[in-house]
Protein backbone atom coordinates (compact mmCIF):
# COMPACT_ATOMS: atom_id res chain seq x y z
CA UNK A 1 0.00 0.00 0.00
CA UNK A 2 3.32 2.45 0.54
CA UNK A 3 4.64 2.92 -3.04
CA UNK A 4 3.91 5.94 -4.84
CA UNK A 5 0.27 7.28 -5.76
CA UNK A 6 -0.39 9.67 -8.87
CA UNK A 7 -3.38 12.59 -8.33
CA UNK A 8 -4.78 14.44 -10.86
CA UNK A 9 -6.57 17.43 -10.03
CA UNK A 10 -9.37 18.11 -11.38
CA UNK A 11 -10.02 21.45 -9.53
CA UNK A 12 -9.74 24.03 -12.65
CA UNK A 13 -11.66 21.71 -14.39
CA UNK A 14 -14.34 19.57 -12.70
CA UNK A 15 -14.02 21.95 -9.73
CA UNK A 16 -14.85 24.92 -11.84
CA UNK A 17 -17.46 23.93 -14.22
CA UNK A 18 -20.51 23.74 -12.31
CA UNK A 19 -19.82 27.66 -10.79
CA UNK A 20 -22.60 29.88 -11.42
CA UNK A 21 -20.38 33.30 -11.45
CA UNK A 22 -18.31 33.75 -14.26
CA UNK A 23 -14.32 33.17 -13.17
CA UNK A 24 -12.54 35.51 -14.53
CA UNK A 25 -9.47 33.61 -17.08
CA UNK A 26 -6.51 35.03 -15.29
CA UNK A 27 -8.27 33.30 -12.19
CA UNK A 28 -7.98 30.04 -13.45
CA UNK A 29 -4.83 30.47 -14.83
CA UNK A 30 -3.23 31.73 -11.71
CA UNK A 31 -5.09 28.54 -9.79
CA UNK A 32 -3.76 26.02 -12.69
CA UNK A 33 -0.25 27.56 -12.08
CA UNK A 34 -0.45 27.49 -8.65
CA UNK A 35 -1.66 23.83 -8.55
CA UNK A 36 1.38 22.66 -10.46
CA UNK A 37 3.96 24.89 -8.32
CA UNK A 38 2.49 22.33 -5.34
CA UNK A 39 4.19 19.39 -7.27
CA UNK A 40 0.89 17.94 -8.93
CA UNK A 41 2.02 15.85 -12.10
CA UNK A 42 -1.40 16.11 -13.46
CA UNK A 43 -3.89 18.91 -13.14
CA UNK A 44 -6.41 19.22 -15.23
CA UNK A 45 -6.92 22.23 -17.25
CA UNK A 46 -10.26 22.64 -19.15
CA UNK A 47 -12.48 21.77 -21.65
CA UNK A 48 -13.48 21.68 -25.14
CA UNK A 49 -16.99 21.44 -24.69
CA UNK A 50 -20.11 23.69 -26.39
CA UNK A 51 -19.98 26.41 -24.54
CA UNK A 52 -23.92 26.50 -24.70
CA UNK A 53 -23.85 23.30 -22.21
CA UNK A 54 -21.19 24.57 -19.74
CA UNK A 55 -20.16 28.04 -20.51
CA UNK A 56 -17.60 28.37 -17.59
CA UNK A 57 -15.50 26.19 -19.38
CA UNK A 58 -15.35 28.55 -22.47
CA UNK A 59 -12.63 30.21 -21.98
CA UNK A 60 -10.06 26.32 -22.06
CA UNK A 61 -7.98 27.84 -24.85
CA UNK A 62 -6.73 30.89 -23.60
CA UNK A 63 -6.45 28.98 -19.97
CA UNK A 64 -4.44 27.01 -21.89
CA UNK A 65 -2.67 29.82 -24.06
CA UNK A 66 -1.76 31.80 -20.68
CA UNK A 67 -0.53 28.89 -18.40
CA UNK A 68 3.25 28.51 -17.61
CA UNK A 69 3.74 25.17 -18.32
CA UNK A 70 6.17 23.63 -15.51
CA UNK A 71 8.36 20.37 -16.38
CA UNK A 72 7.05 17.37 -14.76
CA UNK A 73 3.33 18.58 -14.77
CA UNK A 74 1.12 17.72 -17.61
CA UNK A 75 -2.19 19.35 -18.38
CA UNK A 76 -5.10 17.01 -19.72
CA UNK A 77 -8.43 18.61 -20.83
CA UNK A 78 -11.68 17.29 -21.73
CA UNK A 79 -12.72 16.13 -25.40
CA UNK A 80 -16.02 14.90 -26.08
CA UNK A 81 -15.68 14.90 -29.83
CA UNK A 82 -13.64 15.44 -32.90
CA UNK A 83 -14.76 19.13 -32.67
CA UNK A 84 -13.26 19.81 -29.22
CA UNK A 85 -9.95 17.46 -30.11
CA UNK A 86 -9.11 19.67 -32.98
CA UNK A 87 -9.66 22.77 -30.50
CA UNK A 88 -7.72 21.27 -28.08
CA UNK A 89 -5.23 20.49 -30.25
CA UNK A 90 -4.98 23.96 -31.43
CA UNK A 91 -4.84 25.03 -28.16
CA UNK A 92 -1.76 23.34 -27.27
CA UNK A 93 -2.58 20.32 -25.27
CA UNK A 94 -0.98 16.98 -24.84
CA UNK A 95 -3.36 14.99 -23.07
CA UNK A 96 -7.54 14.75 -24.13
CA UNK A 97 -9.75 12.81 -21.94
CA UNK A 98 -13.01 11.93 -23.18
CA UNK A 99 -16.15 11.18 -21.21
CA UNK A 100 -18.61 8.31 -21.24
CA UNK A 101 -20.79 6.47 -18.58
CA UNK A 102 -22.07 3.35 -17.39
CA UNK A 103 -26.03 4.82 -17.54
CA UNK A 104 -27.93 5.41 -20.66
CA UNK A 105 -29.95 8.29 -19.40
CA UNK A 106 -26.47 9.84 -17.64
CA UNK A 107 -25.34 9.72 -21.31
CA UNK A 108 -28.10 11.56 -23.03
CA UNK A 109 -28.38 13.92 -20.63
CA UNK A 110 -24.11 14.59 -20.34
CA UNK A 111 -23.30 13.92 -23.75
CA UNK A 112 -26.31 14.01 -25.97
CA UNK A 113 -26.03 10.84 -27.39
CA UNK A 114 -26.28 7.05 -26.45
CA UNK A 115 -23.36 4.91 -24.53
CA UNK A 116 -22.68 3.14 -27.83
CA UNK A 117 -22.59 6.64 -29.98
CA UNK A 118 -20.30 7.56 -27.69
CA UNK A 119 -17.66 5.63 -27.84
CA UNK A 120 -18.34 6.26 -31.71
CA UNK A 121 -17.59 9.75 -31.25
CA UNK A 122 -14.20 8.71 -29.50
CA UNK A 123 -12.97 6.49 -31.79
CA UNK A 124 -11.91 9.21 -34.15
CA UNK A 125 -10.63 11.20 -31.48
CA UNK A 126 -8.33 8.35 -30.36
CA UNK A 127 -7.26 7.88 -34.12
CA UNK A 128 -6.29 11.33 -34.45
CA UNK A 129 -4.94 11.74 -31.01
CA UNK A 130 -2.12 8.63 -32.12
CA UNK A 131 -1.38 9.94 -35.33
CA UNK A 132 -0.50 13.36 -33.43
CA UNK A 133 1.36 11.80 -30.50
CA UNK A 134 -0.93 12.35 -27.57
CA UNK A 135 -2.31 10.88 -25.60
CA UNK A 136 -6.24 10.13 -24.57
CA UNK A 137 -7.72 9.59 -20.78
CA UNK A 138 -11.33 8.20 -20.59
CA UNK A 139 -13.84 9.05 -17.78
CA UNK A 140 -16.15 6.40 -17.51
CA UNK A 141 -19.09 8.49 -14.87
CA UNK A 142 -22.08 6.76 -12.66
CA UNK A 143 -19.99 3.65 -11.64
CA UNK A 144 -21.51 3.49 -8.40
CA UNK A 145 -25.29 5.21 -9.27
CA UNK A 146 -26.87 7.22 -11.58
CA UNK A 147 -29.06 10.46 -10.82
CA UNK A 148 -31.99 9.14 -13.31
CA UNK A 149 -31.97 5.30 -13.10
CA UNK A 150 -30.44 5.01 -9.69
CA UNK A 151 -28.53 1.17 -9.60
CA UNK A 152 -25.98 0.69 -11.89
CA UNK A 153 -24.89 -2.87 -13.09
CA UNK A 154 -21.14 -3.57 -12.62
CA UNK A 155 -21.22 -5.43 -15.80
CA UNK A 156 -21.73 -2.43 -17.62
CA UNK A 157 -18.80 -0.05 -15.75
CA UNK A 158 -16.93 -3.50 -17.25
CA UNK A 159 -18.11 -3.56 -20.50
CA UNK A 160 -18.02 -0.01 -21.16
CA UNK A 161 -14.25 0.81 -19.99
CA UNK A 162 -12.74 -2.38 -21.28
CA UNK A 163 -14.00 -0.70 -24.44
CA UNK A 164 -12.60 2.26 -23.84
CA UNK A 165 -9.23 0.73 -22.66
CA UNK A 166 -9.19 -1.54 -25.84
CA UNK A 167 -9.94 1.64 -27.73
CA UNK A 168 -6.61 2.96 -26.60
CA UNK A 169 -7.23 5.10 -23.76
CA UNK A 170 -4.30 4.40 -21.55
CA UNK A 171 -5.80 5.24 -18.33
CA UNK A 172 -9.66 4.67 -17.35
CA UNK A 173 -11.43 7.04 -14.72
CA UNK A 174 -14.23 5.54 -12.80
CA UNK A 175 -16.11 8.43 -11.58
CA UNK A 176 -18.97 8.22 -8.96
CA UNK A 177 -20.57 11.13 -10.43
CA UNK A 178 -22.88 11.72 -7.55
CA UNK A 179 -21.08 10.36 -4.72
CA UNK A 180 -23.79 7.65 -3.65
CA UNK A 181 -21.01 4.67 -3.42
CA UNK A 182 -19.84 3.21 -0.11
CA UNK A 183 -16.29 1.75 0.47
CA UNK A 184 -17.55 -2.14 0.08
CA UNK A 185 -19.51 -1.14 -3.39
CA UNK A 186 -16.42 0.71 -4.71
CA UNK A 187 -14.20 -2.39 -3.51
CA UNK A 188 -16.21 -4.96 -5.50
CA UNK A 189 -16.90 -2.06 -8.59
CA UNK A 190 -12.73 -1.85 -9.13
CA UNK A 191 -12.12 -5.17 -8.50
CA UNK A 192 -14.65 -5.82 -11.16
CA UNK A 193 -12.88 -3.51 -13.37
CA UNK A 194 -9.30 -4.53 -12.58
CA UNK A 195 -10.20 -7.66 -13.53
CA UNK A 196 -10.23 -6.57 -17.31
CA UNK A 197 -7.94 -4.04 -17.45
CA UNK A 198 -4.80 -3.96 -15.87
CA UNK A 199 -5.18 -2.07 -12.41
CA UNK A 200 -2.15 0.45 -13.62
CA UNK A 201 -4.41 1.86 -15.80
CA UNK A 202 -7.46 2.46 -13.93
CA UNK A 203 -8.21 5.95 -11.83
CA UNK A 204 -10.51 6.63 -9.08
CA UNK A 205 -12.34 9.87 -9.55
CA UNK A 206 -15.14 9.92 -5.94
CA UNK A 207 -16.97 12.88 -5.74
CA UNK A 208 -18.19 13.54 -1.42
CA UNK A 209 -21.72 14.14 -2.07
CA UNK A 210 -22.56 11.46 0.67
CA UNK A 211 -18.63 11.80 2.15
CA UNK A 212 -17.85 8.48 1.48
CA UNK A 213 -14.85 9.80 -0.92
CA UNK A 214 -11.91 8.83 0.99
CA UNK A 215 -12.62 5.63 2.46
CA UNK A 216 -13.43 4.34 -1.26
CA UNK A 217 -10.27 5.77 -2.29
CA UNK A 218 -8.84 3.97 0.55
CA UNK A 219 -10.66 0.72 -0.61
CA UNK A 220 -9.54 0.85 -4.09
CA UNK A 221 -6.13 0.94 -3.11
CA UNK A 222 -6.85 -2.19 -0.97
CA UNK A 223 -7.44 -3.22 -4.40
CA UNK A 224 -4.22 -1.48 -6.12
CA UNK A 225 -5.56 1.81 -7.43
CA UNK A 226 -2.63 4.06 -7.17
CA UNK A 227 -4.29 6.70 -9.18
CA UNK A 228 -6.44 9.40 -7.88
CA UNK A 229 -8.66 11.99 -8.91
CA UNK A 230 -9.18 14.97 -6.39
CA UNK A 231 -10.20 18.80 -6.58
CA UNK A 232 -8.28 21.17 -4.46
CA UNK A 233 -10.60 22.25 -1.86
CA UNK A 234 -13.18 19.75 -2.92
CA UNK A 235 -14.60 21.91 -5.09
CA UNK A 236 -16.79 21.25 -7.90
CA UNK A 237 -19.75 19.61 -9.28
CA UNK A 238 -21.04 18.07 -12.33
CA UNK A 239 -23.86 20.09 -14.20
CA UNK A 240 -25.88 17.34 -15.86
CA UNK A 241 -26.05 15.67 -12.03
CA UNK A 242 -27.76 17.94 -10.10
CA UNK A 243 -27.01 17.96 -6.25
CA UNK A 244 -23.49 16.35 -6.66
CA UNK A 245 -21.06 18.38 -4.92
CA UNK A 246 -17.41 18.04 -5.50
CA UNK A 247 -14.21 15.59 -5.47
CA UNK A 248 -12.32 14.52 -2.49
CA UNK A 249 -10.21 17.15 -1.38
CA UNK A 250 -6.57 16.97 -2.53
CA UNK A 251 -5.62 18.00 0.62
CA UNK A 252 -7.35 15.18 2.35
CA UNK A 253 -6.03 12.90 -0.46
CA UNK A 254 -2.52 14.17 0.47
CA UNK A 255 -2.80 13.88 4.25
CA UNK A 256 -4.02 10.32 4.18
CA UNK A 257 -1.63 9.29 1.43
CA UNK A 258 1.19 10.69 3.75
CA UNK A 259 -0.21 9.04 6.74
CA UNK A 260 -0.03 5.97 5.32
CA UNK A 261 3.76 6.65 4.09
CA UNK A 262 2.70 6.88 0.38
CA UNK A 263 4.65 9.55 -1.62
CA UNK A 264 2.89 11.83 -4.22
CA UNK A 265 5.46 14.68 -4.48
CA UNK A 266 2.74 16.91 -3.48
CA UNK A 267 3.60 19.94 -1.05
CA UNK A 268 0.90 19.79 1.21
CA UNK A 269 1.17 23.19 2.73
CA UNK A 270 1.53 24.97 -0.29
CA UNK A 271 -1.65 23.32 -1.50
CA UNK A 272 -3.74 24.23 1.32
CA UNK A 273 -2.68 28.35 0.63
CA UNK A 274 -3.42 27.45 -2.87
CA UNK A 275 -7.07 25.78 -1.41
CA UNK A 276 -8.13 29.18 0.86
CA UNK A 277 -7.20 31.45 -2.05
CA UNK A 278 -9.28 29.81 -4.70
CA UNK A 279 -12.04 29.63 -2.18
CA UNK A 280 -11.70 33.22 -1.19
CA UNK A 281 -11.77 34.32 -5.08
CA UNK A 282 -15.14 31.98 -5.09
CA UNK A 283 -16.27 33.29 -1.92
CA UNK A 284 -17.19 29.69 -0.80
CA UNK A 285 -15.30 28.14 2.54
CA UNK A 286 -12.94 25.63 1.64
CA UNK A 287 -14.33 22.53 1.49
CA UNK A 288 -11.15 20.27 3.07
CA UNK A 289 -11.37 18.62 6.80
CA UNK A 290 -7.36 19.21 6.54
CA UNK A 291 -7.38 22.80 5.37
CA UNK A 292 -9.75 23.98 8.16
CA UNK A 293 -7.88 22.07 10.74
CA UNK A 294 -4.50 23.59 10.25
CA UNK A 295 -6.33 27.40 9.25
CA UNK A 296 -6.39 29.72 11.93
P1 LIG B 1 -24.87 18.20 -29.29
O1 LIG B 1 -25.82 19.34 -29.20
O2 LIG B 1 -25.44 16.83 -29.46
O3 LIG B 1 -23.74 18.46 -30.38
O4 LIG B 1 -23.97 18.22 -28.00
P2 LIG B 1 -23.79 18.68 -31.93
O5 LIG B 1 -22.63 17.94 -32.50
O6 LIG B 1 -25.17 18.40 -32.48
O7 LIG B 1 -23.51 20.25 -32.06
C1 LIG B 1 -24.42 21.22 -31.53
C2 LIG B 1 -23.68 22.54 -31.36
O8 LIG B 1 -22.61 22.39 -30.43
C3 LIG B 1 -23.04 23.04 -32.64
O9 LIG B 1 -23.02 24.45 -32.57
C4 LIG B 1 -21.64 22.54 -32.54
O10 LIG B 1 -20.72 23.29 -33.30
C5 LIG B 1 -21.36 22.72 -31.07
P3 LIG B 1 -24.18 25.37 -33.21
O11 LIG B 1 -24.18 24.98 -34.67
O12 LIG B 1 -25.47 25.01 -32.50
O13 LIG B 1 -23.73 26.76 -32.92
N1 LIG B 1 -20.32 21.80 -30.56
C6 LIG B 1 -19.22 22.20 -29.89
N2 LIG B 1 -18.78 23.42 -29.51
C7 LIG B 1 -17.63 23.47 -28.84
N3 LIG B 1 -16.89 22.37 -28.53
C8 LIG B 1 -17.30 21.14 -28.88
C9 LIG B 1 -18.51 21.03 -29.60
N4 LIG B 1 -19.18 19.97 -30.10
C10 LIG B 1 -20.28 20.46 -30.69
N5 LIG B 1 -16.57 20.07 -28.55
C11 LIG B 1 -21.88 17.81 -26.90
C12 LIG B 1 -22.95 17.25 -27.81
C13 LIG B 1 -21.01 16.65 -26.46
C14 LIG B 1 -21.07 18.84 -27.67
C15 LIG B 1 -22.56 18.49 -25.68
O14 LIG B 1 -23.46 17.57 -25.13
C16 LIG B 1 -21.58 18.92 -24.63
O15 LIG B 1 -20.78 19.80 -24.83
N6 LIG B 1 -21.63 18.27 -23.44
C17 LIG B 1 -20.66 18.55 -22.39
C18 LIG B 1 -21.18 18.12 -21.08
C19 LIG B 1 -20.12 18.34 -20.03
O16 LIG B 1 -19.12 18.98 -20.25
N7 LIG B 1 -20.38 17.78 -18.82
C20 LIG B 1 -19.45 17.93 -17.73
C21 LIG B 1 -18.21 17.13 -17.91
S1 LIG B 1 -18.43 15.39 -17.57
C22 LIG B 1 -18.24 15.28 -15.85
O17 LIG B 1 -18.17 16.27 -15.16
C23 LIG B 1 -18.07 13.92 -15.24
C24 LIG B 1 -16.61 13.61 -14.87
O18 LIG B 1 -16.10 14.54 -13.94
C25 LIG B 1 -16.51 12.19 -14.28
C26 LIG B 1 -17.52 11.94 -13.16
O19 LIG B 1 -17.52 12.69 -12.16
O20 LIG B 1 -18.31 11.01 -13.34
C27 LIG B 1 -15.70 13.65 -16.12
MG1 LIG C 1 -16.38 14.43 -11.82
Amino acid sequence: MSDPVTIVEVGPRDGLQNEREPIAVAVKIELVNRLAACGLSFVEAGSFVSPKWVPQMAGSAEVMAGITRRPGTEYPVLTPNIKGYEAAKEAGADIVAVFGAASESFSQKNINCSIAESIERFLPVIEAAKADGKRVRAYVSCVLGCPYEGEVAVREVVRVSSALYEAGCYEISLGDTIGVGTPEKARAMFKAVADAVPAPALACHFHDTYGQALANVFACMEEGARVVDASVSGLGGCPYARGATGNVATEDVVYMLGGMGCETGVDLDALMEVSRWISAQLGREVGSKVTRARTG
